[in-house]
């Protein structure tokens, strides 16, 4: 259990935090088409590529979560992606659950799955070199009842247990999903429901809590409501986690759900700032707030590279900031 321990706290503790670049072929490859650029295994393992090998990425990312085709592929240069991660200090996880399916009874909500074989699976990512690993569950405020927000846990709960028994750190992901015009309200009584059954999961399914990295959203109104202000997001989104996340759980990574980057590490930022000092650390595991303006300035060319590795290291440089009071973000 003591590396167990160890790697999420390196994960959480290091003034760093935790790039999302684990998207599925299919919405990896939306992604690549809604930029102009044609999907295909080349084009999704070229821009993948220049996530970790941006200059010095380690600087500000302690983890880097692959999906399962990048974490079996390698750079061009024949160097497994896990390996190259580690080469440049970067350790690698990778996603495990293989997406949402409907809940029968569920009122159109989603459980998550992927439980099937995961013990073989965890064994064989074990083997080339995972450290870490993620399961997502994805709850909408509108249909989070009590059967959804049980099954999703359960799901979490059981992932996370068979990631320790095989050494992996699981990340344990109960998103409740930003889109939407529901309040900061609605949003802090869906997260408190949902971790509260997700902490009550994981202690039944002796889940060792300082074993695995809390990876939830930021507590803010829906999308298409008015926005809330930093102070306000910190505030509930404090309340919030003390009221739920025992205080052994190492740190708390949140995810972007959307939110833009600057707004995203404003939150964090805030979130970090709120007296007493919260007893886990506060940190960043975003995908779209991180990797998005990369996506676009590469284009699928050769020669925005650079360019394209210079707006990813901004972000994450922002997040990482956001992690210090009394840090100063930066525009692009
Ligand atoms: P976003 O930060 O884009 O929400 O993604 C994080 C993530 O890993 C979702 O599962």
């Amino acid at each position: 259990m003591h590396e167990l321990h160890a790697v999420a706290t390196h994960l959480v503790g290091s003034g760093r935090g935790i790039l999302a670049a684990d998207e599925s072929v299919k919405t990896m490859s939306i992604r690549l088409n809604a930029e102009g650029i044609a999907a295909s295994p080349t084009a999704r393992r070229d821009y993948r590529e220049l996530l970790p090998t941006a200059p010095d990425l380690a600087a500000s990312i302690s983890g880097i979560i692959l999906c399962d085709e990048t974490f079996n592929d390698s750079l061009a240069d024949g160097t497994p992606f896990p390996q190259a991660c580690r080469a440049r200090g970067i350790l690698p996880g990778i996603k495990v659950d293989t997406g949402t399916s409907r809940l029968p009874g569920g009122g159109g909500a989603t459980v998550t799955e992927g439980l099937d074989g995961l013990g073989a699976r965890l064994a064989t990512y074990a083997a080339s070199g995972a450290a870490f690993a993620k399961w997502r569950a994805a709850i909408d405020i509108a249909t989070a009842t009590d059967l959804v927000l049980e099954a999703n846990a359960h799901a979490l709960a059981r992932y996370a247990a068979l990631c320790q028994e095989h050494g992996i750190v699981p990340i344990v992901e109960p998103e409740v999903l930003c889109g939407g015009g529901h309040t900061i309200g609605d949003c802090a009584e869906t997260t408190s429901r949902a971790l509260t059954m997700l902490f009550d999961q994981l202690d039944r399914q002796r889940v060792d809590l300082a074993g695995i990295v809390l990876k939830p959203n930021m507590v803010t109104p829906g999308l298409h409501a008015p926005a809330a202000s930093p102070a306000e997001v910190a505030a509930a989104t404090n309340a919030v986690l003390r009221a739920t996340v025992p205080d052994h759980v190492p740190g708390i990574a949140f995810l972007s759900g959307g939110h833009a980057p600057l707004e995203a590490c404003r939150y964090l930022l805030a979130s970090n700032a709120v007296a007493p000092t919260p007893p886990w650390h506060l940190t960043f595991s975003f995908g779209r707030a991180l990797v998005n303006d990369a996506l676009h300035a590469w284009q699928g060319q050769k020669a925005n590279i650079r360019v394209a590795q210079d707006a990813l290291l901004l972000n994450c440089a922002n997040a990482a900031a956001a992690r210090a009071e009394s840090s100063e973000l930066v525009r692009r």
